[in-house]
């Protein structure tokens, strides 16, 4: 297994997954970020041997569903196994480092092992191929492109952008433009060399281990029994034996790929005893091809079925392959690559989920099952009373469903598929739907008609009886109306149906039904010119509704300013070099916090959180869980030495809860398991209190806030609302966003024998906060407690001030119980407890003058703060001074206030503040345009900052990068001459919109506060001429290590390769300030330099004397002469302040400019849409490293977008939330990338205030994310000018399908039934 062949026979707990259990040789590579095989991060390659085509198949799986004893005679590899630092590293591990496909490289080994499976199968994959390997991969950090282009590098078709040389692409037209201050030799747009790579040799792969080979030829035939604890697991040989045995035990599940049954037993507590495993039965695998149809075996897996299909669609005329074809259509987006790998047709078929996308085509396609038991055979049709799971209809106990029988669809039959999810790939459908219709020969008279619905109701419903009214109609407008009709009153969905989105679904039924109307009219018209000229039938205008958008593999360019051509080589300044631990991600050999190996007398923590909302706790009853074997204690606040937190912010609470999810105590285990069974068996009784708040509305009914009000005002607003010629008021709701850091929050306290010492390996952006919070918690001296953080995998803000609540929680329990204490927050919990971005509600009041320009804005807005204050009332100062964004405008009135609630405490997030608030100004400027009848770009154009000027509160500054970007940003993306093309395409197609918008940026980067902006470093050189690097900065994946190195080795003039770093300490560097706020190289940097411009001082006289000698002989001399090697670094940063009493201050050191296009495509009937291109222009004035830095915008602009597209967190009214992992909880996929998405950082552009005049741009392009909502809204707005509705609307974010379809109102949102809001409870509430 893994990183040498070898076989391990598994002789362990037959329940253990694969990722959980504990190998041989200890491997951290395979990475757990999710535990429901939704993210990728725990990809691992399977090979086994197939008996039927004798060849070895290899194969992704996620390691975290896998049950072990499914491997016996598998082949599993690793990352280890792939290749490795010390020994050789694998091409897909080199091109993905260098490519820049890694930041903090927590999902870098799931990406390595995707493509990695790719290659082992297809050695020249195609690019088509590759975004479908790595559609189950997520990452939160790159934003795939750099990813994507890494793996592009295998491709036949590989040459980087497509357009290149055709005249298209924008490097054709060279760069020498009015915009562009540099000649086209400075700009340059590599930002790797292809031809560094050593070339993909299939011949190095490991092969399939011998011992196996031998064991797959001569294959066991005997029943394998695997006993454990609470679990046996079962592997009968033969299909006789595995009959047998469900008559022994009819109540044991089938278990294939265990990716149904799985989740179930982990999420909700399912568990058998017994489990049988029927992988070795090779009748399940059988498939047949008769000239009726296609019988395929039930342990078929979905990949297997898809290219079963798909060979099946190539050998026969379209008109018998209509159900294939639309199961195929379904197979591409179900899941990832992974689950399609590991899933079998027959647990799909049978798990019978709601949202299944395969069997409602099944259904309609009159799929049979086969089944088998002692008894014999006998075949059931999946028909609506099997997928209700009626007993009359349904598997007996001893019978299992050996294969599935498909027919073939036959002439004038029509098959289709529907189905529209939060995005594109890798996302459970909100609703499905399969629909077959059979024509009477040569007619439009419908024969049979079949509509099956996924995701409406508790498993799959069939329209049966609407079907069976309209048999003998004739497919027309009136069969249309009176259709929907009956399907609006047979798949009926009640207001307070589970999943919520109730209207949405209800219109999607009719919606899917017009399109699939339309198809078949569309075919008809083929066949009508083909088979007889008696039928006449009316053009269809509604073409626009029938296409689906295609997954397309994403193209870009990014340019950025070539160093001088006279900077030395060795001087990495300004050079995109690659991250300093990039292999080490690639290799899996990069240690997060919990790769650290377990220490002597280990134990684990987990946490007990609140169920209510808003409670007194009456009594909390340990003892059950304490009897538990493993259990060595329970935690509550009586433990605490110290300060139990603030008054208001308690770390555990002593009477009363504030939310749900709150922590109230925290078990400590001799193992994970232990702790995990312990914690349920916690019993607390509450006592509910009032009032329960849990939106912003309430909130403000309440009086119910955290902070003052922040305020500034400028000019005289209520005098300039009299003088305009218009004045549009509006809302706007932006929702909150989970962090969703891969690696989730981890702790390791490691107490000392002495002095009351203790060691804390921590994933955090603070360590000093970590280290004060454990020192009052502790009562103990600050002194005695060392954090150290190696890399963090992720943080966006998460990992500021929550690291220290775990910290010291998990210090509380090594001290009580002298033990080292690791807590390792499940991604469930994680999400639970840790709170995110603030929601917001705004109102503003917009006074102009009919040319659109703005004179007086008027914004009052309210974040969700939830129950504590954390960082919200920074969040709602910055809020507040930056939302004029770039805009010049004479009256002004800004006002903000963060709502107490009780919801999970909200917190620091890339952006903080701006991305919200910044919403409502940007909305502004849509309604001001729309009302003055002019496109929003003028208006914004019109608005913006023109020359120096003072901000709101009155800080200098000069817009002249703002309006750089903004000119190159229309003119790379000829802006102007797309949005006439836009308009075109618009006038032609009813049922599809693109939109197009520009969006023009002034961040603000750093802390409003003098103090948070120092730093230090401290730089030590050894007697071998090697360089310590440590500074105070955390490595996020933002690169701030590899930045820092690149500052000491210009500033020593020394290569890179002298340097090293070795963690974040607060042994070596004190009271450091949070990695945050976009500053962190900006501020450690200077530190850096300082320390080795001391250094070279010290050295300087040495050098003077011997110039023609080596470093090596300088540091030398220098040590002989007792010379000082050892520096410490500081930098006593910008100052910065405000006086929220007059509204004025210099708050923050300085801007970061930018501006971003985005043009999309809607589909007016589905709400889905298309990201068709992104461009960003940035003024990043002197990148320290234009990979990393262009690394950080892509990122944080994909990041923006899920913000504002696809990441919603859905609240039950009591306050639970929902939304807990991957699978409710949509962050981009690779396929939700725009088709082309280009970055371009600024030339020329110069600060004089930064390291080497470079600028801080980790948050910024959060914000430019909103060009892809304002293209979408600018979509919607045309849908609704042409069907003559209002066309100013509510704004809000995230633009998901559910609100893009319903504000693209039509006569399918009219006919749906609407509940009065009174008459049910709702599934969900809205907070913000
Ligand atoms: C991350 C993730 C994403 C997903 N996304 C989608 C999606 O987009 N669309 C979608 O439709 N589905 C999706 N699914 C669901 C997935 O398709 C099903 O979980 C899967 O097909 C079940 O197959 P399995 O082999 O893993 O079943 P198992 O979990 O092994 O078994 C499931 C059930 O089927 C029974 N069973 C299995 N085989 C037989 C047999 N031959 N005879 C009798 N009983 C049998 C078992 O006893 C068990 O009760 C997703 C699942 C995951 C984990
Ligand atoms: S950890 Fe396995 S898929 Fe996320
Ligand atoms: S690099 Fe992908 S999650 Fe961080």
């Amino acid at each position: 297994m893994t990183s040498q062949t070898s076989v391990m026979e598994a002789t362990c707990p037959p329940w253990h997954l694969f990722l959980d259990h504990p190998l041989p040789v200890r491997l951290t590579g395979t990475k757990y970020a999710c535990g429901t095989g939704s993210c990728g991060a725990c990809t691992v390659m399977v090979s086994k041997h197939d008996p039927m085509s004798k060849k070895i198949r290899h194969f992704s799986i996620t390691a975290c569903l896998v049950p072990i004893c499914s491997l016996y005679g598998a082949a599993v590899t690793t990352v280890e196994g792939v290749g490795s630092i010390k020994t050789k590293l694998h091409p897909v591990q080199e091109r993905i480092a260098k490519s820049h496909g890694t930041q903090c490289g927590f999902c870098t080994p799931g990406m390595v092992m995707s493509i990695y499976t790719l290659l082992r199968n297809h050695p020249q994959p195609s690019e088509d191929q590759l975004m479908e390997a790595l559609g189950g991969n997520l990452c939160r950090c790159t934003g795939y492109r750099p990813i994507l282009e890494s793996g592009r590098t295998f491709c036949v078709e590989s040459n980087g952008c497509q357009q290149k040389g055709t005249g298209k692409c924008c490097l054709d037209q060279g760069e020498n433009d009015s915009f562009s201050h540099g000649k086209s030799s400075d700009i340059s747009t590599d930002l790797f060399m292809k031809d560094e790579f050593q070339p993909l040799d299939p011949t190095q792969d490991l092969i399939f281990p011998p011992e196996l080979l031998r064991m797959a030829e001569n294959p066991e035939k005997r029943t394998l029994t695997f006993h454990g604890e609470r679990v046996t697991w079962i592997s009968p040989g033969t299909l006789k034996d595995l009959l047998e045995l469900k008559v022994k035990h009819p109540e044991a599940p089938l278990i294939l790929g265990n990716t149904s049954l799985g989740p179930a037993m982990k999420s909700q507590g399912h568990f058998h005893p017994i489990l049988l495993y029927p992988a070795r039965i090779s009748e399940l695998s059988m498939v047949s091809k008769t000239s009726e149809g296609l019988t395929i075996g039930a342990g078929c897996s979905l990949a297997q079925v898809k290219d079963i299909l798909a060979e099946r669609i190539s050998e026969l005329p379209e008109e018998k392959t209509q159900t294939y074809r639309a199961l195929l259509k379904h197979l591409k987006s179900l899941a990832g690559q992974q689950i399609r790998n590991m899933a079998s047709l027959g647990g799909h078929i049978i798990s019978r989920h709601y949202n299944s996308d395969m069997n409602p085509i099944l259904a309609v396609g009159n799929a049979t099952l086969n089944l088998i038991s002692e008894e014999g055979t006998r075949q059931i049709p999946l028909n609506e009373h099997f997928l209700a799971g009626l007993a009359s209809a349904d598997l007996k106990p001893e019978e299992i469903l050996e294969s599935v029988y498909i027919p073939h669809s036959q002439k004038w039959e029509f098959v289709s598929a529907f189905r529209q999810a939060q995005c594109q790939q890798n996302a459970l459908a909100d609703v499905n739907a399969g629909m077959r219709v059979l024509l009477k020969e040569g007619t439009d008279t419908i024969e049979d008609l079949s509509i099956a619905y996924g995701g409406v109701g508790v498993t799959t419903i069939s329209a049966h009886n609407s079907c069976q009214q309209l048999l003998g109609r004739r497919w027309n407008e009136l069969m249309l109306d009176e259709a929907c009709r009956l399907l609006l009153d047979e798949v009926s969905i009640p207001g307070s149906a589970p999943g919520g989105s109730v209207e949405f679904k209800r219109t999607l039924v009719v919606s899917f039904l017009f399109k699939f109307y339309l198809e078949v009219l569309q075919e008809l018209k083929k066949l009508v010119k083909l088979f007889s000229d008696c039928l006449h039938y009316p053009e269809i205008s509604d073409l626009s509704a029938l296409e689906d958008f295609p997954v397309t593999v994403p193209q870009g360019v990014q340019r950025y300013q070539s160093v001088d051509s006279h900077q030395p080589l060795q001087d990495s300044v300004g050079r995109p070099i690659m991250h300093v631990s990039g292999l080490k991600h690639a290799t899996g050999e990069a240690m997060f916090c919990d790769d650290i190996p377990r220490v002597d007398k280990e134990l684990f923590m987990a946490l007990v959180t609140s169920t209510r909302a808003h409670a007194k706790i009456i009594s909390i009853d340990l003892s059950e869980a304490l009897e538990l074997p493993g259990v060595l204690d329970v935690i509550t606040a009586k433990d605490i030495p110290g300060t139990n937190g603030a008054e208001d912010d308690k770390l555990l609470p002593v009477d009363e809860v504030l939310c749900v999810g709150q922590i109230i105590c925290a078990v400590v285990a001799e193992t994970d398991v232990q702790a995990k069974r312990a914690i349920k068996m916690i019993k607390i009784t509450y006592e509910d209190l009032e009032p329960v708040i849990f939106t912003i509305e309430d909130a403000i009914k309440h009086n119910s806030f955290l902070c003052p009000e922040k305020k500034l005002e400028q000019g005289n607003i209520e005098e300039a609302f009299e003088k305009v010629d218009q004045v549009v008021e509006g809302e706007v709701h932006v929702g909150g966003q989970e962090h969703f850091y891969m690696e989730t929050q981890t702790v390791l306290v490691i107490p000392k024998t002495e002095d009351k010492e203790l060691d804390i390996y921590v994933s955090t952006q603070d360590p000093a906060h970590v280290q004060k919070t454990v020192s009052s918690t502790l009562n103990i001296p600050i002194n005695r407690i060392t954090c150290h953080v190696k890399r963090v995998g992720g943080g966006f803000g998460g990992k500021v001030g929550r690291p220290a609540v775990l910290g010291a929680i998990a210090a509380v329990g090594a001290i009580k119980t002298g033990h080292p204490i690791r807590l390792v927050l499940d991604r469930e919990d994680d999400m639970l407890i840790t709170g995110g971005r603030h929601p917001l509600f705004g109102k503003y009041k917009v006074g102009f003058m009919n040319n659109g320009r703005i004179k007086a804005l008027d914004i009052e807005c309210f974040i969700n703060g939830g129950c504590t204050l954390d960082e919200s009332e920074q969040v709602i100062e910055f809020l507040v001074l930056r939302l004029e964004n770039a805009y010049k405008i004479q009256n002004l009135r800004f006002r903000g206030r963060a709502c107490m609630t009780n919801l999970p405490s909200n917190t620091a997030f890339r952006g903080f503040g701006f991305p919200q608030g910044t919403l409502i100004t940007e909305s502004c400027i849509t309604a001001v345009a729309a009302k003055c009848g002019l496109l929003p770009e003028k208006i914004r154009e019109k608005n913006m900052y023109k020359t120096v000027d003072k901000t709101i509160y009155k800080q200098a500054f000069s817009p002249e990068p703002l309006i750089r970007c903004w000119n190159e940003c229309l003119d790379k993306t000829s802006f102007h001459s797309r949005r006439m093309q836009v308009e075109e395409f618009n006038k032609k197609n009813y049922w599809k919109k693109k939109g197009i918008a520009i969006i023009p940026m002034k961040f603000t980067v750093g802390f409003a506060a003098t103090s948070y902006h120092q730093a230090a470093a401290l730089v030590h050189i050894y007697t071998d001429g090697s360089v310590l690097v440590t500074h105070g900065g955390s490595e996020l994946g933002q690169g701030i290590h590899t930045k820092m190195l690149q500052v000491a080795s210009r500033e020593l003039k020394i290569p890179m390769s002298y340097m090293h770093i070795c963690e974040t300490s607060t042994a070596t560097v004190p009271n450091t300030i949070a990695t945050a706020a976009s500053i962190g190289s900006d501020v450690n940097g200077r530190a850096v330099q300082n320390a080795c411009q001391i250094l070279l001082k010290r050295l300087e006289p040495i050098i003077k004397k011997n110039p023609e000698g080596t470093w090596e002989d300088w540091i030398e001399a220098a040590f002989e002469q007792r010379i000082s090697l050892s520096a410490t670094g500081y930098f006593r940063g910008y100052k910065a302040f405000m006086d929220w009493e007059k509204g004025e201050g210099d708050p923050f050191p300085y801007y970061v400019y930018g501006a971003a296009c985005s043009e999309v495509e809607i589909d007016c009937l589905t709400g889905a849409h298309k990201k068709i291109r992104a461009d960003i222009v940035m003024d990043a004035c002197c990148s320290l490293n234009p990979a990393i830095d262009i690394g950080q915008i892509e990122g944080s602009f994909i990041q923006g977008m899920g913000l504002y597209t696809t990441e919603e967190l859905k609240y039950s009214p009591e306050g639970v939330l929902y939304s807990r992992g991957p699978d409710d909880y949509k962050i981009p996929t690779i396929t939700d990338v725009p088709v082309e998405f280009n970055v371009s950082l600024l030339s020329s552009s110069h600060t004089p205030l930064t390291i080497y005049s470079s600028k801080g741009l980790g948050e910024s392009g959060m914000f430019l994310g909103s060009a892809v909502f304002f293209a979408i809204a600018d979509a919607v707005a045309t849908a609704r000018r042409e069907r003559d509705i209002a066309e100013h609307f509510t704004v809000k974010s995230p633009a998901t399908p559910e609100w893009v379809r319903m504000a693209c109102a039509d006569r399918f949102t009219e006919m749906i039934p609407r509940d009065d809001p009174k008459t049910f409870k709702p599934w969900s509430i809205p907070i913000a």
